[in-house]
């Protein structure tokens, strides 16, 4: 993912694309990606996103182990089928490959590991991004805060044993149901995080004037890097079709996607809920994608409730643009406060 002067690439194209990794297609995963800063912006957004799609994959282990029963090798076998689906990727393989792998004793080795993620802070960075550029990059977000709660392990341990649960916490339902719904559920929740780090991407390609191509990354993602997967196949082909995109859910192809995975990933949801298994990622997709395609959001509420104690003004939806107070208690005066965003 270069970026940098454009005059540079040219000479530098034939070295890069010589030694990057090739897509099935033969194309060479590597491309001048635009000026300034924007290729090491594109890269860190990979990463976060990478930490989106192992968080996803963490959460439906927790489920699978801890709610269904399932086996590691049950769960290999599941994630060996999934990888030839809609999931193909490398993360869901190297998952199969970790999940199968026993210690010398015989055991699965993943059941020996502490569970307190560490992180060198690429993750961290985009969610930084994200709110630095308001962008609502908000599966990345869960994913950063998820690695900080498990790594306070010790306080876990010390709530796991006085904080109350359900009282079920076991799954009793229909097995093969419930996997087939966490398959759209993961499905469609990466669905969102792809689509939240283009849009991080579009709103500093937009400020730093950097002319992004999406199909490109898209293109650039499809091998050698950690996210790769049959997916982002998909992606580029949503950018040739539209370059201009405003996100990848107006397009049509995704638009279908999320629409056919919904039932599954409510119910998917809903069920990790109600037997008391955290699911931040698959759960702040799902109320990313109700709250984008809600067209009146509660925010009226804050917007009076920011003017009420703090005379912030609002806009009303007759006249945007123009900023107004009321004296809501007729104590408070006219006096309001000048208003900027932030
Ligand atoms: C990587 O190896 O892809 C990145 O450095 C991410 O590492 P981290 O999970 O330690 O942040």
């Amino acid at each position: 993912m270069p970026g940098g002067n454009k005059e540079a690439w040219p000479h530098l194209k034939p070295i890069f694309q010589a030694i990057a990794a090739k897509a099935p297609d033969g194309a060479a995963c590597c491309d001048w990606v635009g000026e300034g800063g924007a290729g090491h912006f594109v890269k860190m957004v990979h990463n976060g996103i990478e930490y989106g799609d192992m968080q996803l994959i963490s959460e439906v282990y927790h489920v699978f182990r801890n709610g269904v029963g399932l086996t590691n090798d049950e769960q290999g076998d599941i994630f060996a089928q999934w990888n030839k689906g809609v999931l193909d990727s490398f993360l869901i393989e190297i998952s199969t490959d970790i999940l199968r792998y026993k210690d010398t004793d015989g055991e699965p080795l993943l059941e020996k590991i502490r569970d307190a993620a560490g992180q060198k802070g690429t993750g961290k960075w985009t969610a930084i991004a994200a709110l630095d550029y308001g962008m609502p990059v908000t599966l990345i977000g869960e994913a950063v805060f998820a690695r900080c709660l498990s790594s306070i392990k010790d306080e876990r341990v010390r709530a796991s044993k006085i904080l109350a649960g359900p009282s079920n916490s076991t799954y009793t339902g229909d097995k093969a149901q419930l996997i087939k719904a966490f398959e759209q559920a993961m499905y469609a929740s990466k669905i969102i995080s792809y689509a939240q780090g283009f849009m991080l991407m579009r709103e500093t390609s937009e400020q730093f004037k950097w002319n992004l191509n999406y199909g490109s990354i898209a293109l650039m993602w499809r091998g050698g890097c950690i996210i790769r997967s049959a997916f982002l196949g998909d992606i580029k082909s949503a950018f040739d079709n539209n370059k201009d995109l405003e996100s990848l859910l107006f397009d049509p192809f995704f638009q279908k996607a999320t629409a056919n995975a919904q039932v599954g990933w409510r119910n998917a949801i809903s069920t990790a809920t109600l037997i008391g298994i955290p699911v931040p990622a698959l759960s702040t997709a799902l109320s990313f994608y109700d709250g984008y395609r809600t067209a009146r959001l509660p925010a009226n509420m804050l917007q009076a409730q920011r003017d009420y104690f703090g005379a912030h003004t609002y806009e009303l939806e007759a006249t945007p643009g123009t900023y107004i107070h009321t004296n809501w208690t007729g104590r408070g005066g006219n006096v309001s406060a000048s208003n900027y965003d932030v």
